[in-house]
């Protein structure tokens, strides 16, 4: 190194300071002289001791060191340097005349970093010193370098511990958020398991409620307030229509279920209007089904409203009434049936007792006056009222019937050849009998009355030739009635049909009533089914018409049938006499004219008659002479005591007296046919000579 390139060194900077340690004052001046005139500035010590504590003190840059000095030497002195903290790490220079290794290392190792040899060579003094400041300087600034890396280093770190911390914070936000996220999800699994829930109890109760809506028996629908048809149920779709598309998004109204009449779809607009405002509407209608029949509907518009009042849709219900409105028919049918009975009853009775006494004593007086016309006329006239009030008797069943155990099929083939000789030869007649046996408890000659009438109205409807159908059959009755007064059962039914002119719907209700006949004054009185109607009812039966306009009619008759078979029918009737006697009898009878009649007739062939005004008379005069009187004729219906009583009250007292009826009427049927089934016999008013001699003679001939 030269002088310039020290001086160079150490021009940007403060002189460098260099301490010298020597014992030697020469020495030092030598290498003091030689320093400062290179620029540096120069501090001396002259031992060991003193060199410790100025190097502590001024904290040189360098240190030149004399190995050999009193007291603590070169050595000492450098390893205490190199122990202390603020001059460890000074550059040490040793200085000596010792040129051998050993001292060298042993400097090296005490911690110099070099050495130099006395007497020096001011360059190589210069130099070593220039190149160990260099050292040092770089060494200083490496640390500094170091220094400023470290405190960057730290800084950096420090940076980083915050970015860290901020990232740490972060990521537990983002925990939190996370979490926060995973209890939302499951929160929403939750909110959506729910919701599926709702949606499948959602879908069973639309499954539950379209089922009651499509099964109900009931036509139902929905619709906006206007009567557009927004729904129909299953029901309502099978009553008559193919497809909801006929239907839906149609003004209800013109929907294919009201076919019926235009007056009737507009009835339906009307009640779609007036629920729509907000009142409930019902009416009636009636359908046509595709397949012609006539169903009443019950029929209801019933508006829903929301919270403000509002109409939001409407309901339309409708209920099949068709059954119902047949019963209800059939109800009010046979109640006017009733009622018509009742006073055709009541007429006939109080005629019968007129005309008894007209025939009875015109009889007895034509058989005096044998060449008097008048009186056959009279008679003849009579003759005929007896038999219409006859009729009318048998209608409102106050006629005595007389029944017994009877064969349906051979009452048809007794009847038979008549009928084929009444119906003429343009109309076929089929007569078709089941080969069971059908025992009923029958008026026989009643029961034919009903055959024949019906085959005679047949035949009227049959003016150019037809097919006259006569059936019968054994039928169980369960759920599905004819009529509602029959109750399930066995049942003989009887089938008269005609391929005749049929019977238009306006008059079928009113063909059973007394007098009412389509045909012209002379040809027909209008009393032929309603003896039929009479005679079934009186029977325990039931009569039903079944008619097509131009097509023909059909009539059935049911009839219950008594399970002890043909064991029961009764041998043939004995043939009826008209004699007299010489036996006592009993007459009791209220009205004066008829008991006259009676008491003459029997008189005049040669009995002995008691007479009685009423039932208690009776009584008494039975109890005054029951040792002659033989046969008691009582009148079934009489003020107080009635015949039936009188002959109750006579049987208690052990009377043995045989007893015949007399009766065209009693006020109570079940009385009536109570007598019946003991097998009381019975006179029909009005009463003839003829049939009063002989009931009495066969009543008294009857054995015991
Ligand atoms: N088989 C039938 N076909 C068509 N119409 C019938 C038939 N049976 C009865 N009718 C109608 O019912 C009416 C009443 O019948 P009903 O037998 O009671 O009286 P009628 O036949 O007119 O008179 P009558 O029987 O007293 O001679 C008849 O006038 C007729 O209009
Ligand atoms: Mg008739």
């Amino acid at each position: 190194m030269t002088h310039e390139d020290l001086d160079t060194a150490q021009m940007d900077v403060k002189k460098p300071v260099i301490l010298i340690v020597d014992d030697d004052a020469n020495n030092l001046a030598v290498v003091s002289d030689c320093l400062t005139g290179f620029n540096f500035t120069v501090l001396v010590a002259e031992d060991g001791e003193s060199a410790v504590s100025r190097a502590d003190y001024a904290l040189p840059d360098l240190i030149l060191l004399d190995i050999m000095m009193p007291g603590m030497d070169g050595y000492e002195t450098c390893r205490r340097l190199k122990l202390q903290d603020s001059t460890r790490d000074i550059p040490v220079i040793f200085m000596s005349a010792l040129d051998e290794t050993g001292h060298k290392v042993q400097g090296l190792e005490a911690g110099a970093v070099d050495y130099v040899t006395k007497p020096f060579h001011q360059e190589e003094l210069l130099a070593r010193v220039g190149v160990h400041l260099s050292i040092r300087e770089l060494n200083r600034r490496l640390v500094e370098a170091n220094k400023l890396l470290e405190a960057r280093v730290e800084e950096r770190t420090r940076e980083l511990a915050i970015t860290n911390r901020e990232l740490e914070v972060e990521i537990a936000e983002r925990q939190a958020a996370q979490e926060q996220l995973q209890k939302q999800t499951v929160i929403l699994e939750e909110k959506v398991e729910e919701l599926l829930a709702a949606q499948k109890a959602l879908r069973t109760s639309e499954q539950k409620f379209r089922a009651i809506f499509d099964q109900s028996f009931q036509l139902i629908g929905l619709t906006t307030p206007e009567g557009i048809i927004l729904e129909v149920n299953r029901t309502a779709l099978d009553f008559g229509v193919a497809a909801e598309s006929d239907v839906l998004n149609r003004p209800f109204w013109e929907s294919p279920w009201w076919t019926y009449s235009p007056e009737q779809r507009e009835h339906v607009r009307k009640a779609v209007q007036q629920a729509a405002s907000g009142e409930f509407a019902r009416f009636e209608t009636i359908h046509l089904t595709p397949d012609g029949a006539t169903h009443y509907f019950d029929y209801s518009l019933k508006p829903i409203l929301d919270e403000q009042g509002t109409v939001v849709m409407l309901i339309p219900e409708g209920r099949d009434i068709t059954s119902h409105k047949k019963l209800e028919d059939q109800l009010r049918q046979s109640q006017k049936m009733e009622a018509i009975g009742t006073l055709a009853g009541g007429v006939a009775h109080d005629f019968n007792n007129i005309l008894t006494i007209i025939i009875g004593f015109g009889s007895l007086l034509r058989d005096k006056l044998k060449d008097d016309d008048s009186l056959t006329h009279i008679l003849a006239a009579a003759d005929k009222g007896a038999k219409l009030t006859h009729s009318l008797l048998t209608f409102s069943r106050k006629q005595i019937m007389e029944t017994q155990p009877e064969e349906v099929n051979e009452i048809v083939r007794t009847i038979d050849k008549i009928l084929r000789r009444v119906i003429g030869d343009d109309i076929a007649f089929h007569s078709r009998c089941t080969p069971e046996k059908l025992v009923i408890m029958a008026d026989s000659g009643q029961m034919e009355q009903v055959l024949m009438n019906l085959a005679v109205n047949a035949r009227d409807a049959m003016p150019r030739g037809g097919v006259l159908n006569l059936e019968t059959e054994r039928v169980e009755l369960t759920e599905e009635l004819p009529d509602p007064s029959l109750v399930p059962g066995s049942y003989a039914r009887i089938t008269v049909s005609d391929t005749g002119c049929g019977i238009d719907e306006e008059i079928r209700q009113r063909i059973f009533e007394p007098f009412f006949t389509t045909k012209e004054v002379g040809r027909g009185t209008g009393l032929g089914l309603s003896i039929v109607y009479g005679i079934i009812k009186q029977h325990g039966g039931v009569v039903t018409m079944q008619s097509e306009v131009s097509k023909g009619t059909c009539f059935r008759i049911y009839l219950p049938l008594i399970e002890a078979a043909s064991t029961m029918l009764r041998e043939s009737q004995p043939t009826t006499r008209m004699v007299g006697g010489t036996e006592t009898i009993l007459v009791a009878e209220d009205n004066d004219g008829v008991r006259h009649f009676l008491v003459k007739t029997l008189k005049d062939f040669g009995y002995q008659v008691i007479e009685a005004q009423n039932g208690e008379d009776a009584l008494a005069k039975y109890r005054a002479n029951c040792n002659r009187i033989q046969l008691m004729l009582l009148d079934v219906v009489m003020p107080g005591m009635n015949g039936r009583e009188v002959c109750d009250a006579v049987k208690e007292e052990g009377g043995q007296v045989r007893v015949l009826f007399v009766s065209g009427f009693t006020a109570d049927i079940i009385e009536q046919q109570g007598i019946v089934n003991k097998g009381a016999a019975f006179l029909a008013k009005p009463v003839t000579a003829h049939a009063l001699l002989s009931k009495v003679r066969e009543v008294l001939d009857r054995r015991r």
